[in-house]
């Protein structure tokens, strides 16, 4: 099992390049791939998650081309034009993937089977399968708890009026994506908003979409067109450099190119609320062709406070709620994280592993159904500490590991970093 020992760092400056986003990466190749003509997809985020999507769309005739690492030119089949997979989709680790392309599937003429890994097993997707029933789709799971694999008989479904008990962006973008098909609208209203990057881009391949507070309602399509875009590189990403340049003396760190999306920016709002010091540049980036703000993160030291995250906020730095709860345990006084139990559903029960790796770095901290109570200090005490198979507890560990005193800290099981940040290690190489 391959596992990384990290010492304290020596210096944190300079600019750094997160890769491009994930989220954006699923999506555009997907409108790209059932839209007509071909698409370039430049800063496209090579990472586990992504090419599952991306080989899944290839086993359904969509021919897609790599000029580079990072680059997808995809010739589009056209909204009708996808066909049946010859063997099961593999979904690996991707929850994105399979909740995205499920609503795809739903409404094809064929049948297809989704299979994930043993993280992606325990994920639920009755939160999709009921919707979809609703929709008349056929889709359902290998065993009676809801989880994965998938199986799908294609049919002609219906548009509803579905509102979501979760905040849950893979929920909305796969009825929005099926809805794509039905016969009538289809709207989703959620509880608080989660990312809206399905809704934000669908206009620009020429579907009609409206937005109405926390609902969404799409219309039937006839077609979608090509388009070539570059991505933002993805502020999930992006984020464990902001928390490492604000908690370690001296720094100051430029982090460049960084997806700015109002639906994604919480962690920036929670760490300023903390009493980070993080400038916004958006000066050298002009308009986006998929309306997806970007700018430079200007990042420099500063002593942060403990506050209380929760409510509206949490949908819009759910994935970054790991490495908050890094940069809480070295604030002074008490963070109190609430109304995240999605958190349990994640990649792991990410309040439980990071509870039980918080305190093996002596961090005093109290496990909540829905979230964490974290009492900051101030430092962490290196200690050997697992992920979990989870790329973001990795990741999170690890900048814990930059910032700690005297010993090294070990994180096991890493290789999971590579579902949605090649490369990581090499950046963090400058720093180490
Ligand atoms: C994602 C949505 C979020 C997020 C995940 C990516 C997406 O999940 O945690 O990493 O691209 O739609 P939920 O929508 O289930 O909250």
């Amino acid at each position: 099992m391959e596992s990384i020992e990290v010492m304290k760092a020596r210096a944190v400056s300079g600019t750094i390049v997160p890769p491009g986003d994930k989220s954006l990466s699923h999506r555009v190749l997907i409108l790209s791939a059932i839209a007509d003509g071909d698409s370039t997809i430049t800063n496209f985020l090579p990472s586990e998650d992504c090419l599952c999507t991306e080989r899944a769309l290839r086993q359904m005739g969509v021919r897609i081309e790599r000029p580079s690492k990072t680059v997808r030119k995809v010739h589009g089949v056209g909204l009708r034009g996808l066909q049946r997979p010859q063997t099961d989709l593999w979904m690996g680790n991707s929850g994105t993937s399979m909740r995205l392309l499920a609503g795809l599937l739903a409404a094809q003429n064929f049948k297809s089977i989704l299979k994930g890994d043993q993280s992606l097993e325990k994920r639920p997707m009755k939160r999709i399968i009921l919707p979809l029933t609703m929709m008349a789709a056929e889709v359902s799971p290998g065993n009676k708890k809801g989880f994965p694999p998938l199986y799908i008989s294609g049919r002609t479904i219906h548009g509803v009026h579905y509102t979501s008990p979760v905040a849950s962006a893979q929920v909305k973008s796969c009825l929005l994506l099926a809805g794509l098909y039905a016969d009538s609208p289809t709207t989703v209203t959620e509880p608080s908003k989660s990312r809206d990057h399905t809704e934000r881009i669908l206009p620009h391949y020429g579907a009609r979409v409206e937005v109405d507070g926390n609902s969404v309602t799409i219309y039937p399509a006839e077609s979608l067109h090509a388009l070539d875009v570059e991505l933002p590189g993805d502020i999930s990403s992006a984020a464990y450099f902001v928390v490492l340049a604000t908690l370690y003396p001296g720094a100051e760190l430029t982090i460049r190119n960084v997806g700015l999306n109002p639906t994604r920016t919480g962690v920036l709002g929670v760490l300023k609320r903390m009493g980070a010091n993080i400038e916004v540049d958006t000066s050298r980036y002009g308009e986006h062709p998929l309306g997806e703000p970007r700018g430079d993160l200007i990042v420099r030291h500063s002593r942060l406070t403990g506050i209380t995250i929760g409510g509206e906020e949490i949908p819009r730095c759910i994935d970054e709620l790991p490495i908050l709860a890094i940069a809480a345990s070295l604030a002074q006084g008490t963070t109190v994280i609430k109304d995240a139990a999605e958190l349990r559903v994640k990649e792991c029960d990410r309040i439980r592993a990071l509870a039980a790796n918080l305190r093996k770095m002596a961090v005093n901290v109290e496990e909540m159904e829905d979230g964490l109570v974290i009492e900051g200090r101030e430092g962490f005490t290196p200690a050997t500490v697992d992920s979990f198979g989870d790329h973001r507890i990795a990741m999170a560990f690890i900048i814990a590991g930059l910032l700690a005193e005297r010993a090294a800290t070990t994180v096991t099981d890493i290789a999971c970093i590579k579902t949605s940040f090649p490369g990581f290690e090499e950046l963090i190489a400058q720093f180490r």
